[in-house]
């Protein structure tokens, strides 16, 4: 089937770059992300691109040279799906929080409800495509409710799963690894890796059966998650013990079987996949009786939590075993650097323990606004939106973040952190003036010298 008109589903982290760079690549191809959230389309159209709704270096560039030319952002759902003849299912699948698999599985309902729409308005021949993370065999569940729609269309199912990272996703949409294309027609199959091969090489586009791709990118994201688990595992032994998780670290890393990537101890990882698909992994495993197997990914995750937990606990040993009525300033709430995206953010559960214990939090993060982050708080119940509101202030400076406070919680890695003048900084905060920080970026000597207590993960 000859291209000329693809539909995204889904104007997310994972469908508006994606979708941004194939346009571009594809200029003969008419591109358009659709989705139910109207506000967020309307961002997606700002006329000032420094207004999208996403923050991803390189992605504001793209978009406003193809926008409007083969990009196109939408609300009119039915009909976008109805022009195109490949239909990209690019919804978010969050963690059930009600009902069977509570806590654990993905909940697939945006995904159905989007096969049952395509369903209905379709009029012609479609090549459906799950890009959205999901559970093994759910192209299977898609496919049945597409194939009894009573009418004559045809639909082919394919998985085709994004490894992209945020913060660096242009640079891996443009340069990807690998792209997995899952599916049993071989037409459907090879309209896609057509799309893709205007930019990458054939060698690179994998063709598999649709249960091994859905599995595939399940696996990536749980081995990844268990490699910083692994080292963060490493690095409470380190603090136990003389060494220093950073050249633990470069140690292994250089057995080219090891490599170097991914072993950076931190606060404990977050995003919105790691954590998500792993619980998927275990359910699914639990769901076929391999206790075994789920177990061994569950303690991926357990080791994640005790990572953040142990990270507050020490903050607070640390200033004398109490923070209540004690300014904490938070330096970054974003998940990982260049990003503005904070969904399962360690700093949300150490803020939230802290809070516990009756901190009063101050945070910066360049990209992530106090709506935000009030929202964060506020979806865990913990307490009231009147008492996070309270507690918790949100500043534009990081300077006045930190004025006054008892100690700093370094959260994210962004890179200006580094640049601060950290003189300045001892001069206006209390003393002793403590540096909790959760991702090894600044110098232990170098802060030491200037006066700070200064502790880091697995030293
Ligand atoms: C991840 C996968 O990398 C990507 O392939 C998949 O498509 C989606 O999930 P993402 O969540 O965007 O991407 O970011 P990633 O760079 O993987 O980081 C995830 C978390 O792990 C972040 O909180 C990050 O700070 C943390 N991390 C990463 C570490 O703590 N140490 C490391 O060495 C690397
Ligand atoms: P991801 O990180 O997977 O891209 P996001 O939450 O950033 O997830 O984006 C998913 C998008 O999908 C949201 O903007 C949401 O409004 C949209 N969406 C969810 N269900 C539907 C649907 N049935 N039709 C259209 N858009 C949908």
């Amino acid at each position: 089937m000859k291209i000329t008109k693809i539909c995204c589903i889904g104007a997310g982290y994972v469908g508006g770059p994606t979708m941004a760079v194939i346009a571009k690549k594809n200029p003969h191809i008419q591109v358009t992300i659709v989705d139910i959230n109207a506000e967020r389309i309307a961002a997606w159209n700002d006329k000032d691109v420094s207004k999208l709704p996403i923050y991803e270096p390189g992605l504001a560039e793209i978009v406003e040279e193809t926008r409007g030319k083969n990009l196109f952002f939408s609300t009119e759902i039915d009909k976008s799906i109805d022009e195109a003849e490949m239909v990209f299912i690019s919804v978010n699948t969050p963690t059930k929080t009600y009902g069977k698999g509570k806590g654990m599985a993905a909940d697939l309902k945006y995904v159905e409800l989007c096969a049952r729409n395509i369903a209905k308005v379709a009029t012609t021949d479609k090549i459906v495509v799950e890009k959205s993370t999901l559970p093994v065999r759910t192209a299977q569940a898609i496919k049945s409710i597409l194939h009894n729609t009573g009418s004559d269309v045809n639909f082919s199912i394919l998985s085709n799963p994004e490894f992209l990272a945020e913060g660096t996703a242009i640079q891996d949409l443009l340069n990807p690894d690998r792209v997995l294309i899952g599916g049993e027609s071989e037409e459907a199959i090879e309209s896609l890796a057509q799309v893709y091969g205007s930019w990458v090489s054939d060698d690179r586009i994998l063709r598999t059966n649709v249960w091994s791709s859905e599995l595939s990118k399940l696996t990536a994201n749980a081995f990844l998650a268990q490699r910083i688990s692994s080292i963060n595992a490493i690095s409470e032994l380190c603090e136990h013990t003389e060494a220093d998780v950073n050249e633990v670290a470069k140690a292994i890393g250089m057995d080219s079987r090891i490599g170097p990537k991914f072993l950076n101890a931190s606060i404990g990882f977050g995003g919105s996949c790691f954590q998500k698909d792993i619980l998927n992994l275990v359910y699914i495993a639990r769901s076929y009786g391999l206790n075994e197997v789920a177990d061994y990914w569950e303690q991926v995750i357990i080791l994640n939590d005790h990572q953040k937990r142990r990270f507050s606990d020490n903050l607070i040993s640390t200033l004398y075993n109490t923070v209540s009525g004690k300014k904490i300033a938070m330096l970054g709430w974003a998940f990982k650097k260049d990003t503005n995206d904070t969904r399962e953010s360690a700093a949300i559960y150490v803020a939230d323990h802290l809070l516990n214990e009756q901190a009063e939090i101050a945070v910066y993060d360049p990209k992530v606004n106090q709506q935000r982050i009030q929202a964060d708080l506020n979806y865990l119940n913990t307490r009231t939106e009147k008492e996070n509101e309270e507690l918790v202030t949100t500043f534009d400076d990081p300077y006045k973040a930190i004025e006054d406070a008892h100690a700093i919680a370094i959260m994210t890695e962004w890179d200006e952190f580094k640049t601060y003048d950290w003189k300045k900084i001892y001069g206006i905060m209390k003393k002793p003036a403590f540096i909790f920080d959760g991702r090894n970026i600044l110098d232990k000597t170098e802060m030491e010298n200037i006066g700070f207590e200064y502790s880091s993960i697995g030293k």
